[in-house]
């Protein structure tokens, strides 16, 4: 099937490794023109170096930190100022694990400011030039956490409901030019992040991390993680032209660890 993204210049934030990252390749070998961002823009250049010069050519590196909104201007300037963005997906760091009760306001705040405030203001100042253009495609990484909450990870859970409900909100008002906006669910899908949360609840209870992979492989009907491919294959697909009629969506990728319907 043809994507229709050779001629589209896609934003990936959270690029430089993990999920971002795969999303990323799926774009490049869509066709795609790639703009990668991230705090380190040295793991993006090392995974644009392996690429074949043609491919190589179609990518740029930005750096972005998503908990600073002058930052997050910059690389709007320089998205806006290289042609506006036609994708724009909206990825980026998970906080530390941790409980509801106990938590620091000034925790919620910093949560939201970086996975939610950024994400709304940054995605608000490119989406001008896709309603002007009538077409655009805002993809948001969300979790699993969203339908059910994770034990441990109070401020995923509790800031990603706000960030669907932001996505949702957006879906409605802007279908009629063109422009769809859809969240994809990652259940547990193996990069960096998940080996070190993993790594946290085997310290928390006293198992080794091989004891909790297996305990939490058996909790998933796939019985095991998904890939970052996996996962990028369907963000991919929702960039794409075909998916014209799918907005205002939650796609899970998950491996059917979401148990309600
Ligand atoms: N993997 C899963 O199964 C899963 C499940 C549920 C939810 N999620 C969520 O999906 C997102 C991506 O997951 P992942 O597994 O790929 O995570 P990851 O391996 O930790 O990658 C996170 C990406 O976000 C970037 N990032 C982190 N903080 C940032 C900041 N302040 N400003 C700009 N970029 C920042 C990181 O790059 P730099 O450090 O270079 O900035 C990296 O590229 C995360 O929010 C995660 O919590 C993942």
């Amino acid at each position: 099937m043809d994507l229709g993204l050779s001629d589209k210049r896609v934003l990936v934030l959270g690029a430089s490794k993990g999920l971002g990252q795969a999303i990323a390749l799926a774009m490049v070998a869509e066709g795609a023109t790639v703009m990668a961002a991230a705090r380190s823009v040295e793991r993006i250049e090392a995974w644009r170096g392996a690429l074949p010069p043609e491919a190589a050519a179609r990518v740029s590196v930005h750096e972005v930190d998503l908990a600073e909104i002058a930052s997050v201007d910059r690389l709007v300037d320089a998205v806006l100022a290289a042609g506006g963005a036609n994708v724009l997906i909206n990825n980026g760091g998970g906080p530390a694990p941790g409980g509801v009760v106990g938590t620091p306001t000034e925790a919620w705040n910093k949560g939201f400011a970086s996975m939610a405030a950024s994400l709304f203001h940054l995605t608000d100042r490119l989406i001008k030039p896709m309603i002007e253009k009538r077409w655009g495609r805002i993809v948001t990484i969300g979790s699993s956490g969203i339908e059910q909450p994770i034990p441990n990870l109070a401020i995923s859970n509790a800031i990603r409901a706000s960030v669907a409900g932001w996505s949702k909100s957006l879906a409605n008002e802007v279908a009629e030019h063109g422009i769809t906006v859809n969240m994809v669910l990652p259940g547990r899908v193996a990069t960096e992040r998940v080996e070190s949360l993993d790594q946290n609840r085997a310290s928390k209870t006293n198992q080794s991390i091989d004891a909790v992979r297996l305990q939490s492989r058996a909790e998933i009907p796939a019985k095991r993680y998904g890939t970052p491919e996996e996962f990028a294959a369907v963000v991919t697909f929702l960039a794409g032209t075909p998916a014209s009629y799918v907005t205002g969506s939650m796609i899970r990728v998950d491996g059917g660890a979401i148990r309600s319907i």
